[in-house]
């Protein structure tokens, strides 16, 4: 457990999220539950899976082994998401009822859309669903991933409801001015996924710079900038040292000079797909 303990981030429907998560994306099945663990032990408590990313039941048995090691259900943060192939309102729900069943749970915190699917062009209908589940109380609060601003607005005009969070490719490259003011402006948190560039910012000579300035690993001077910018992060990784130190972020402060030096990153480099353009259901 690092000394200073992760800040949590009010979401518009009341609820607490911890600012700091575990993704859990390319998290082989069988390394899954080891990284769930270490995080967990570190002081982690918040974790994000989704039913795309296949280790929703070693995530669950990762939280079963900790709530025997005094860390409860309910002081986890869990996240998941809806896949694809999924939208639709009848759907989304035996979906949930599969990631539930998989996570052996009886309550997820945070269920998203993962994509919008323009094409399908059903998320308001499953959006529908979502908020079915959140009066059920079988999810705590409910948001969508990867959508833009038009998506957004579609969907709080369809249904009256105004997400509790957008997640998004969100990095000192693509560091996604635009959404965030739109999501200032609706009261959506912004949640940054791919937070480290999927590693490859871990060598850029500016972050580098930064973190020799301040005797912190690239990552943590990563890490540090999203938690500045006021977004919710969720960094990947299966090695618990790189686990335990990509917590330990909460006892140093950038400056304006380096947030300023990390701003000149921005080239509008995408790593994933454009969710304006994406509609693949596989
Ligand atoms: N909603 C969406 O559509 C969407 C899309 C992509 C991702 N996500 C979420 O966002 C999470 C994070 O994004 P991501 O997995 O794409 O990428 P990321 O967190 O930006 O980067 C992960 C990569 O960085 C490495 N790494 C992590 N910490 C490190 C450290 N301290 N030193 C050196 N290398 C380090 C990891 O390797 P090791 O594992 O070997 O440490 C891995 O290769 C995902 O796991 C997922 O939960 C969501």
């Amino acid at each position: 457990m690092t000394g200073l303990s992760n800040p949590t981030l009010v979401l518009n429907d009341g609820n607490s999220i911890p600012t700091v998560g575990l993704g859990v994306w390319q998290t082989p099945a069988e390394q899954t539950r080891q990284a769930v663990e270490a995080a967990l032990s570190t002081g982690y408590r918040h974790i994000d899976t989704a039913a795309a990313y296949q280790n929703e039941t070693q995530v669950g048995e990762a939280l079963k082994a900790a709530a025997d090691n005094g860390v409860a259900r309910e002081d986890v943060f869990l996240v998941t998401k809806l896949w694809n192939a999924e939208h639709g309102y009848d759907k989304a729900l035996k979906a949930f009822d599969a990631s539930a069943k998989r996570l052996d749970v009886d309550y997820v915190d945070l269920y998203l859309i993962h994509w919008p699917m323009p094409e399908v062009n059903l998320f308001v209908e499953t959006f529908k669903a979502l908020a079915a589940l959140r009066d059920e109380g079988r999810v705590r609060s409910i948001g969508v991933s990867n959508f833009a601003p038009e998506h957004l607005r579609t969907l709080v005009d369809g249904t009256g409801v105004v997400p509790a969070v957008n997640q998004i490719e969100l990095h000192p490259r693509f560091p996604q001015q635009e959404l965030r003011e739109v999501h200032a402006e609706l009261g959506i948190a912004t949640e940054a996924w791919s937070p480290l560039g999927q590693g490859a910012l871990l060598s850029d000579p500016t972050v580098v710079a930064v973190a020799e300035a301040h005797g912190k690993t690239p990552a943590q001077v990563l890490i540090r900038w999203h938690l500045q910018l006021g977004n919710i992060v969720i960094p990947k990784s299966v090695n618990p040292d790189r686990i335990a130190s990509n917590f330990d972020v909460f006892d140093f402060e950038l400056t304006a000079q380096d947030i300023e030096s990390i701003a000149t990153l921005d080239d509008g480099t995408r790593l994933g797909p454009d969710p304006r353009t994406f509609n693949w259901t596989g």
